[in-house]
């Protein structure tokens, strides 16, 4: 079996994250109970921040998976390497996680093929074991282990979808861009801004979140309110800073460029 040094997962520092609406509550009375959580919200809205502020406050280990769709039940469980004594097992991180106790967070399982997403299932109902089929053992999980995954709603085709039988393994918390003053806040905090220059971003986001679905895909999320705000603190003049972070990588339609630009430019000028 290999040695798993649970130290090196643990959150070191308590990162800042800034409680909503009772969600810290919820989650901790779930994980009392081991019961596997789901995190539903859009991109860039706190939802990794969450994880890692949540296994800081209850002292476990986290361990993050970024799921893709090339991905296979052996990266999440283990599979057999070749070294010069001939083959040794290594543990997937799924693996590791449930042998340390550790809670393990699957961002965007959706990206991964419902193949791969069936693993999870032992491990997240009331066996809470892990077969590891090609080594021909069954893990129990450590009492203290706990999954955790993401899906952005929105995002799916028909084609991917996570199962009932998966989707219904898990309680759901959903997670979305909070109301202004608590989102300014955010932003003044993690850039190093003025509550003024943050505020002022929140309300260009709002202005690009009431576009979603009518030319934009997805609104400017905290995640890039809080490079904007980084990007002014370093000195850049506001305009150019929003166009860098909040313009340009959101559209490549030069008309939506433009109208993005237009509610930048009523703030900053
Ligand atoms: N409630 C919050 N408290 C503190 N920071 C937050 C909060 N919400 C968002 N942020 C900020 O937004 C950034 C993006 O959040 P995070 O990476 O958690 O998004 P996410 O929901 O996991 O996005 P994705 O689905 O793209 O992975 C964080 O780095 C942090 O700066
Ligand atoms: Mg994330």
């Amino acid at each position: 079996m290999n040695q798993h040094d649970t130290d090196q997962f643990k959150v070191k520092a308590e990162p800042f994250y800034r409680v909503v609406a009772g969600e810290d509550e919820l989650y901790e009375a779930a994980y009392a109970r081991r019961m596997p959580v789901m995190l539903k919200g859009p991109t860039g809205c706190g939802k990794s921040r969450f994880v890692e502020y949540m296994a800081w406050k209850l002292g476990r280990p986290l361990i993050t998976v970024a799921c893709n769709e090339d991905m296979t039940a052996s990266d999440l469980v283990g599979r057999f390497l070749l070294d010069k004594d001939g083959t040794k097992w290594q543990d997937g991180p799924l693996t590791m996680a449930a042998r340390i106790g550790a809670i393990c967070y699957l961002d965007e399982i959706v990206e991964a093929r419902q193949d791969t997403t069936v693993v999870i299932h032992p491990i997240t109902d009331h066996r809470r074991q892990l077969p590891l089929d090609k080594k021909g053992e069954l893990v129990d999980a450590h009492p203290d282990f706990q999954l955790v995954i993401s899906y952005n709603p929105g995002y799916q085709s028909l084609m991917k979808d996570l199962k009932q039988s998966t989707k219904q393994r898990f309680a759901a918390l959903d997670f979305d861009y909070p109301e202004a003053a608590i989102e300014a806040d955010i932003v003044a905090r993690e850039a190093g801004v003025d509550g003024e220059t943050a505020k002022k971003l929140v309300q260009i986001a709002h202005r690009t979140r009431n576009l979603k679905g009518h030319g934009l895909d997805e609104g400017i999320s905290t995640r890039l309110l809080v490079y904007a705000g980084q990007m002014i603190a370093e000195g850049v003049d506001p305009v150019a800073a929003c166009q860098m972070t909040l313009v340009t990588p959101l559209t490549d339609d030069p008309d939506m460029r433009q109208t993005l630009q237009a509610a930048v430019e009523t703030f900053f000028v």
